[in-house]
């Protein structure tokens, strides 16, 4: 859906998703440009300024004489075609995607299409770099392109006292996906960043909208620095902050990871929904991969910076600092300083 600009009429981009998908269910045979023609009822021409836009974004095609076009190159991009290739079908999540080039903030985005009805359920949204990432305390998110910054739209009610473990599942369900597909293990710090060597990998921002005691809609917001290199970090962010690409000298499939991180994420969310157990599910593997449990830390609260000895998490997600006599604070929300 709406795979090319904010502003491209839906039409244009059912016409090029169904000239795609002829080209993947035909692999490396050639697709006829006469046939695409018939079945879009336009003429050979219009089909063939379509293939040159999607040239534009990094497909490749090339002429089989008399036969049509093959498909000879896929660009590193998260779109419906692409995703739904690694998808598992029976799921939500992902089924529905709004693509862009480039989009001030894909969770704003989901913000907007959240309200509308005819959104369904488990849309994903998700661009080639974003002009004002938001992070977490009103923080600026740097996104160029390269990374993996998604939002998705989750529209089946749940009670607002679970909100917290939203991203407490999607932290355990990245590191999953990560691990899969990228071979990288990564840890986690307090309520959810993702790091590799003590530096930044991926940051999770939920945005919800309750209405009473239940959450009606939430976004989840996804911002994963995969091929984003160590020249796309800006001077300030170097010192904390990573990439899969600087970890592990490779390119990630991007279609390939936000899918595996949709799977992940719906399995535990529907346990959520269905049988009430959301992070407890998965707290002990949360914990494992935690390096904040254990340390003494300092962690910037709405109430001011808080001290102890970061000594467990429930199974809420919320944190328990232990002071030197032994009595605990519980922290709902914050940002460990180290
Ligand atoms: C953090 O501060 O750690 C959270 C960062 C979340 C960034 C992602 S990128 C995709 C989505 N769109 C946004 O504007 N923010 C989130």
């Amino acid at each position: 859906m709406n795979p090319f600009s904010e502003s491209v009429h839906l039409d244009t981009d059912r016409i090029r998703m169904h000239i795609l998908q002829r080209f993947f269910t035909a692999g490396q045979a050639p697709v006829s440009g006469g046939e695409l023609a018939g079945e879009l009822a336009m003429s050979r021409t219009a089909v063939w300024k379509h293939i040159k836009a999607l040239e534009d974004i990094g497909f490749g095609f090339e002429a089989a004489p008399r036969r049509g076009y093959r498909l000879t190159q896929i660009p590193n991009l998260v779109m419906e075609p692409l995703l739904r290739q690694y998808l598992n079908p029976e799921r939500a999540l992902g089924r529905t995607v709004f693509w862009y080039p480039s989009v001030s903030s894909t969770n704003a985005v989901a913000n907007q299409l959240a309200k509308s009805k005819e959104v369904p359920h488990g849309t994903v949204i998700t661009a080639v770099e974003q002009d004002g990432g938001r992070g977490r305390q009103g923080k600026t998110w740097n996104s160029p392109a390269g990374g993996l910054w998604m939002s998705v739209v989750l529209k089946r009610a749940f009670p607002l006292v679970r909100a917290a473990e939203l991203t407490l599942m999607a932290s355990v369900a990245i590191a999953r996906a990560v691990e899969d597909v990228a071979g990288v293990e990564l840890d986690i710090k307090w309520p959810n960043d993702l790091l590799y060597g003590g530096k930044k990998v991926c940051g999770i921002l939920a945005e919800l909208r309750a209405g009473g005691e239940n959450v009606e809609y939430a976004v989840l917001g996804i911002g994963l620095n995969t091929n984003v290199t160590s020249a796309q970090i800006p001077e300030e962010l170097q010192p904390i902050a990573t990439s899969l690409l600087i970890v592990t000298d490779k390119e990630t499939v991007q279609a390939q990871l936000a899918a595996a991180i949709l799977n992940e994420f719906e399995t535990l969310y529907d346990s959520l929904l269905t049988h009430g157990k959301g992070f407890a599910l998965v707290a002990d593997e949360w914990q494992k991969r935690c390096v904040t449990l254990g340390n003494h830390v300092k962690i910037r609260t709405p109430q001011g910076v808080i001290e102890g000895v970061a000594h467990r998490v429930d199974g809420g997600g919320v944190l328990y600092l232990m002071n030197e006599s032994g009595d605990e604070t519980a922290i709902h929300s914050g940002d460990v300083l180290f």
